[in-house]
């Protein structure tokens, strides 16, 4: 498991992320339900960045195979230790390399792919890890959207070990790199009140 930008941080951040409360509940389950409404009951499903498992867990009875993953030893302690359905695994690995058992169904990638090192390695993983038809569900801060001011405090955040380093991602330069490579776009919404977060469901051409 190779690794550049260190599990560290969300290591010490688990416990915190576990407790806090879903800003936006109604936002979050609507997003959820689009997410189970494309999955089918025969799915292999790869997750990464799933940090304590709760996506997993509320999604994993609508696919066959469930794999969660993550690169942060503690995320997944506390994940391993909520009950989870029988068809759902934890596995240790960076978003670059956790691909064992490819091609999937689908993949999800929930609130981690501004974490990445290499986002465009990461996603040309992830499209010669789905099968031909196969989806990429993902939602994704896109921080150089946001005014100045919330920017400046989110390096001031970084800058003093608060917050994890981000690409500076434009809605406009994710979905870029989402096409490039070599999806197509086939939904985007928002949930909630935030713009900067958008839900993006991308299509693996067959
Ligand atoms: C903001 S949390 C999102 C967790 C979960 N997907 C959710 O939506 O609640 C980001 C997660 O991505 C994980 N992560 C960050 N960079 C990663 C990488 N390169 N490989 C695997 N996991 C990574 C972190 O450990 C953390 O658990």
């Amino acid at each position: 498991m190779a690794t550049a930008r260190p599990a560290r941080f969300w290591d010490r951040f688990a416990g915190r992320y576990a407790a806090r409360a879903i800003k936006d509940p109604a936002a979050y389950d609507a997003m959820l339900a689009d997410v189970a409404g494309r999955l089918r009951p025969t799915d292999r499903v790869l997750e990464i960045g799933c940090g304590t498992g709760s996506i997993a867990i509320r999604l994993a009875p609508h696919a066959r195979e469930w794999t969660a993953t993550d690169f942060s030893p503690e995320m997944l302690r506390l994940a391993r230790a909520k009950p989870a359905p029988k068809n759902l695994r934890f596995v240790l690995d960076d978003a670059a390399s956790a691909f064992d058992g490819g091609p999937f169904d689908a993949i999800c990638a929930f609130q981690v792919l501004h974490l990445v090192e290499d986002l465009p390695g990461v996603l040309s993983r992830i499209h010669a890890n789905l099968k031909p038809g196969g989806l990429l569900m993902s939602k994704t801060w896109c921080f150089a959207d946001m005014g100045l001011k919330l920017r400046g405090l989110f390096l001031v955040l970084r800058t003093v070990g608060l917050f994890p380093t981000a690409n500076a991602l434009t809605k406009t330069s994710l979905r870029e790199a989402v096409r490039d490579a070599g999806f197509e776009i086939v939904d985007e919404r928002v949930y909630g009140a935030d713009p900067h977060g958008p839900y993006l469901v991308a299509r693996k051409p067959v």
